[in-house]
């Protein structure tokens, strides 16, 4: 039977991989393809050892794959066929020329769009999955439509809001699915058949139609809401550690209040990730152009008080090692930027194993599943970290543990065997406040965590 339509990914990372499986999964009447300018990473996804890790992934991968999911190179000879085409190529901060250090490079998505122009014989719908400042798409419409070959091209905007570590179950049950388009019949349209792709497993009311400028712009509010629930909680830590309150305890009691909810109020070494910095930077930028100062400075307060909180963390693990770590060994537990994923992209780990080396401490780092991504990561201090898969083997005759990364197996080591491996006196700076505190200080350890006296 042939496909009733042909789907394609343009950016097969940590965003098309998953959203397309989920696709290619729940729509086997639909060809689903991902393509990418990344040979090997188009290697990996063909093979039983996937670029990404997100748990459950690698089972909705291997039941569609070959039947209706293909990965590939041919991105040309792949965009000729589709009938749609979904963007997602990466949108990093720019680091050159005007806006550099915020606003987005969107060297990749306009690359993608000429491809798109100069391989299609036919119009079709473009859908922007990238995370994208707002008024993208009228870019993109200059110059798909600007053709001389007598095509129309349709954009929507579709951002994705699933969380690394959860994609799968994020993707499976979405709180919502967003579809911007133009308010004519075409754009219409287009939202509409972009709309039916999703009505194959979510529930209709959870489908929302907007124009495409809300679309584009609600993925960096969401982004910037989450984050400063984060930073909001982080800023009150450093009271908490002043006044002998308790963050944890404040996050209970304010998160029971239903206008407030309980999500997103973990206190933190800070927040990482591909997304956060990078999407408020993104709208800061745009604040500014838009000549509006003030919102700007808002929401740029957001990441400075992160950036605060990680460097104030190392500040004080620093003080309580006699302001001296030259030459001592500390292990970092987890490098990952969150658990349940493989992904380091600003992950706060990283900030605090720069700050050690500035120290001349010898960070020993061990993670899960983030060890490949750590090297590459540090690849210009090599000779300077030392790397472990045993957490056991990092703590071992370290004066610190600095734990990082909210991996839940942390919380079941045994700490008696690490306690008694190190050197004395032997402290723990709990990053993420996951640890029993009282049954470490129990044992014997100096125990630090985010907001408790
Ligand atoms: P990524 O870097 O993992 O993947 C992007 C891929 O696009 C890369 O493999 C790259 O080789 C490919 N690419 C770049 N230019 C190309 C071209 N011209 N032709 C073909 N392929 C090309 O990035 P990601 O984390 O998947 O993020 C992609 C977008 O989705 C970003 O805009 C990001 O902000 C957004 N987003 C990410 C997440 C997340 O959890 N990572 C969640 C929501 C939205
Ligand atoms: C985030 C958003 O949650 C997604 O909706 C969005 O699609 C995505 O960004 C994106 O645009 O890339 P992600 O960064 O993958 O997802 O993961 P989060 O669960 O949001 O965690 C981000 C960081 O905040 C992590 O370092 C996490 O440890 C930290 N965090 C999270 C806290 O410190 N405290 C919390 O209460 C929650």
């Amino acid at each position: 039977m042939p496909f009733e339509k042909k789907i394609l990914c343009i950016g097969a990372g940590y965003v098309g991989g998953p959203t397309m499986s989920m696709i290619a999964k729940k729509c086997p009447q639909y060809q689903v393809k991902i393509v990418d300018i990344n040979e090997a990473r188009i290697a990996a996804w063909n093979s039983g050892d996937l670029p990404v890790y997100e748990p459950g992934l690698k089972e909705v991968v291997e039941s569609v794959r070959g039947k209706n999911l293909f990965f590939g190179t041919d991105i040309e000879a792949s965009i000729k066929e589709a009938d749609i085409i979904f963007v997602s190529v990466n949108t990093p901060t720019k680091t050159f020329g005007e806006g550099a250090g915020r606003a987005s490079d969107l060297q990749y998505l306009e690359k993608t769009t000429r491809s798109i122009l100069a391989a299609s014989d036919s119009g079709k719908i473009v859908v922007e999955k990238s995370t994208l400042p707002v008024r993208t798409a009228e870019s993109m419409e200059r110059i798909l439509n600007g053709n001389n070959k007598g095509i129309h091209f349709e954009i929507v905007s579709n951002p994705e809001f699933l969380a690394e570590g959860t994609a799968i179950a994020d993707l499976e049950k979405p709180d919502r699915v967003l579809i911007g388009g133009h308010q004519s019949d075409e754009g219409e349209k287009a939202v509409e058949e972009v709309a039916k792709i999703y009505a194959n497993w979510v529930p209709h009311e959870r489908i929302i139609t907007t124009n495409l400028w809300s679309s584009e712009l609600s993925k960096l509010a969401a982004n910037a809401f989450l984050a400063q629930r984060i930073s909001s909680v982080n800023s009150l830590s450093a009271l908490c550690e002043k006044s002998g309150a308790n963050i944890d305890e404040i996050a209970g009691a304010i998160g029971k209040d239903s206008r407030i909810g309980s999500k997103f109020l973990k206190a933190s070494i800070g927040f990482g990730g591909s997304c956060f910095k990078k999407d408020i930077l993104n709208l800061v930028y745009l604040c500014e152009r838009y000549g509006l100062p003030e919102v700007a400075a808002y929401w740029e307060s957001v990441v400075k008080i992160n950036e605060w909180q990680t460097t104030r963390s190392v500040k004080r693990v620093l003080r309580s090692l006699l302001d001296t770590i030259v030459g001592k060994k500390v292990a970092i537990f987890g490098f990952a930027f969150k658990s349940d994923t493989n992904d380091t992209r600003e992950s706060p780990a990283h900030l605090v194993v720069r700050e050690l080396l500035d120290e001349r401490a010898v960070p020993v780092i061990t993670d899960y599943k983030a060890l490949p991504d750590a090297k590459r990561d540090l690849a210009d201090v090599l000779d300077k970290v030392q790397f472990t898969e045993d957490p056991y083997s990092a703590a071992f005759e370290s004066h610190a543990v600095l734990l990082c990364t909210e991996w839940k197996q942390y919380a079941e080591l045994d700490w008696e065997k690490i306690y008694a491996s190190m050197t004395k006196p032997a402290l723990v700076f709990d990053g993420r406040n996951i640890l029993d505190h009282d049954k470490l200080r129990k044992i014997g350890f100096e125990v630090m965590g985010i907001g408790k006296a």
